[in-house]
């Protein structure tokens, strides 16, 4: 099939705990996004339960999609190919999607087309700046992955650097559930620190001038050991010193990534790259160097289906579609490729 500025691809994202779904129109143009969090239902957890993901994208998925459908004024019949997350995500969560995805696919007679999920992040920064010039490098920042990727081209990618330990978010995430401000850690974090003092704790910088590998649990890790040691510190001053230890390692990292690289765009991508006090600091660490820094909106940022659909129009040009046989693959990395 012709896949151009006219075909309409409606993209299915379950990995996690967002149901989501999205119309999007010649890879850039969101027609419609919707996304329904289930971040209530494992609040009382701590985090994700797996099963209980799964059975919320059961009962979500189809009112979801409608919504996407209806918001994007468009009818079943205009969709030229349905995208879904095939992985890396909880094996039970991203079934109910690509399941969902092949069966609308099947009955419309149109492709299916299996979406990474961490390519699709990358594709969030291209969503709001469809024109950036590559080579780029995207930080991508999650409650699962924090990479550091140079991007060549369209599917061309090159992990640089990575976090040898926990995730950016997971470090957010475990901090939070610490000091007990809930879950998910980082928009808490992000709040109460605007009321803190973030000179007021020297945390550990791990790794900041070696190599472009990050590591995020011995910070982790003083943070517990500090609070224990001075129960009356303030848990705002606290957040707010733990969130800037981890903000000057990722602008570090990142902009010394994007210098061996080559690279004069830097870009962000997934949850944490919401954080205000790490968006005001790529800002200006960008300014200053003279590079072009592309910021997704935060919606676009934390999961939704947009960037699934736009990957999936981009796969479908370069690759074509994926086989009705698809499943899910729960262990997908970045650079993995996916059965087409
Ligand atoms: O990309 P995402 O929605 O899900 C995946 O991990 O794929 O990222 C979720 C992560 C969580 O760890 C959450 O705490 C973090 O992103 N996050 C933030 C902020 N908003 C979400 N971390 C720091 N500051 C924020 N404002």
């Amino acid at each position: 099939m012709t896949v151009d500025d006219a075909t309409v691809v409606l993209g299915i994202e379950t990995s996690c705990d967002e149901t989501a779904a999205a119309v999007v129109m010649g890879g850039n143009d969101v027609l419609s996004s919707v996304v329904a969090t289930q971040i209530e239902e494992h609040a009382r957890f701590g985090g994700v339960v797996p099963e209980i993901a799964s059975r919320a994208h059961v009962e979500a998925l189809t009112p979801v999609i409608d919504e996407a459908i209806s918001r994007a004024n468009v009818s079943f019949d205009r969709i030229d190919a349905v995208a879904a997350t095939v992985g890396p995500g909880l094996i039970g969560a991203l079934l109910v999607g690509v399941s969902a995805a092949k069966s609308i696919a099947l009955a419309l007679e149109v492709p299916f087309v299996g979406v990474n999920h961490l390519e699709a992040h990358l594709y969030a920064a291209l969503l709001d700046d469809p024109n950036v010039e590559f080579p780029m490098l995207v930080a991508l920042v999650s409650g699962g992955n924090t990479l550091l990727v140079d991007v060549q081209g369209h599917g061309n990618y090159r992990i640089v650097g990575q976090t040898i330990d926990d995730a950016a978010g997971e470090a957010f995430d475990k901090v939070a559930r610490f000091l007990e401000l809930g879950h998910p850690g980082g928009p808490a974090i992000d709040r109460i620190a605007k009321t803190g003092d973030d000179d007021a704790i020297d945390f550990p910088r791990a790794m900041l001038h070696d190599g472009l590998d990050l590591s995020f649990s011995g910070l982790k890790t003083a943070v517990v050991n500090h609070v224990r040691k001075h129960p009356e510190v303030s848990t705002a001053d606290v957040a707010a010193s733990f969130q800037r230890a981890v903000v000057d390692v990722l602008v570090a990292k990142a902009t010394a990534a994007a210098r061996s690289c080559g690279s004069r765009t830097i870009a962000l991508g997934g949850g944490v790259a919401a954080n205000s006090l790490l968006r005001a600091e790529m800002e200006s660490a960008c300014a200053q160097a003279g590079w072009r820094l592309v910021l997704p909106s935060r919606e676009m940022c934390t999961d939704n289906a947009a960037m699934i659909a736009s990957a999936g129009w981009y796969r479908l040009r370069s690759d074509g579609a994926s086989p009705q046989s698809s499943g899910a693959l729960p262990n997908l990395k970045l650079t993995d490729s996916i059965p087409r």
